[in-house]
């Protein structure tokens, strides 16, 4: 599950891109007035990009040449499915190793619904294209889950051994258990939620790349289905 590191950095992206609008960003409104609790005068263009980092600092699996976080290298690249499927990338979603679909597919929507509801703040502070790249990373993810037709991957990694660790995830070289649901489960859930994260990251680049956009959208129109 996400930890109160992973909740956190939500709502400040959730605060940070609705109180943008109002202050800091732009001078026209362009979101409600849902957070008159928030002085106006926090560097909201700073705590989106520190919210950026903390997400690249999460990823997992083979990193880009251009990483911007030094420390971290390639990890998890053994995360395979039954049949070899590679499942390498998404993000550890806490301090440990686990990589939960459920709560990433959601945490993907929310994301993905902040810059579709405030794309110009995210362009204001520029961070829209760090957004992009995030989003692209996690729906990779997402498309990357679904192995076979009726087939879902919902968590990678042991919650009693992956979930407590404490070293490096460069370090962690093993194969490891793939939970994976299947028609016969009740699993509407997680199918729905990935379905949405996925739409919603198609929406975001419908303008930028069509081709991925497209790409995104058949497959939460499959998961839907
Ligand atoms: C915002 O707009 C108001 C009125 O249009 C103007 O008085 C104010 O100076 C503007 N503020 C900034 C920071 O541009
Ligand atoms: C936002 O809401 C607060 C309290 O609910 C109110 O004091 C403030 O005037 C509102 N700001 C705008 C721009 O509507
Ligand atoms: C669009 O996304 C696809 C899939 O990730 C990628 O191969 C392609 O290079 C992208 N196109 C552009 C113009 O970025």
């Amino acid at each position: 599950m996400w930890n109160i590191w992973g909740i956190a950095l939500l709502a400040v992206h959730i605060c940070v891109v609705s109180g943008s609008g109002r202050s800091l960003f732009s001078n026209t409104t362009i979101g409600a007035n849902t957070t008159s609790h928030l002085p106006a005068v926090y560097p909201w263009d700073k705590l989106l990009d520190q919210s950026f980092y903390f997400y690249e600092a999460q990823r997992s699996g083979k990193l880009p040449e251009a990483h911007k976080i030094l420390w971290r290298g390639d990890s998890a690249l053994k995360d395979l499915g039954p049949k070899g499927e590679d499942l390498s990338g998404g993000h550890y979603n806490n301090g440990g190793f686990l990589k939960n679909v459920f709560p990433y597919a959601s945490t993907t929507s929310t994301i993905a619904w902040g810059v579709l509801e405030f794309k110009q703040a995210y362009k204001d502070a520029e961070v829209y294209d760090e957004a992009l790249d995030h989003l692209k990373w996690a729906a990779k993810f997402l498309l990357a889950c679904h192995i076979e037709q009726d087939l879902y991957v919902a968590a990678i990694g042991m919650n009693r051994f992956d979930y407590p660790q404490w070293s490096r995830p460069e370090d962690m070289h093993e194969r490891r258990p793939v939970y994976i649901v299947d028609s016969g489960m009740s699993s509407s859930d997680l199918l729905g939620s990935a379905s949405a994260g996925l739409t919603a990251v198609s929406l975001v680049f419908k303008e930028e790349n069509s081709t991925f956009a497209y790409e995104c959208l058949v497959k939460a129109q499959a998961l839907y289905a």
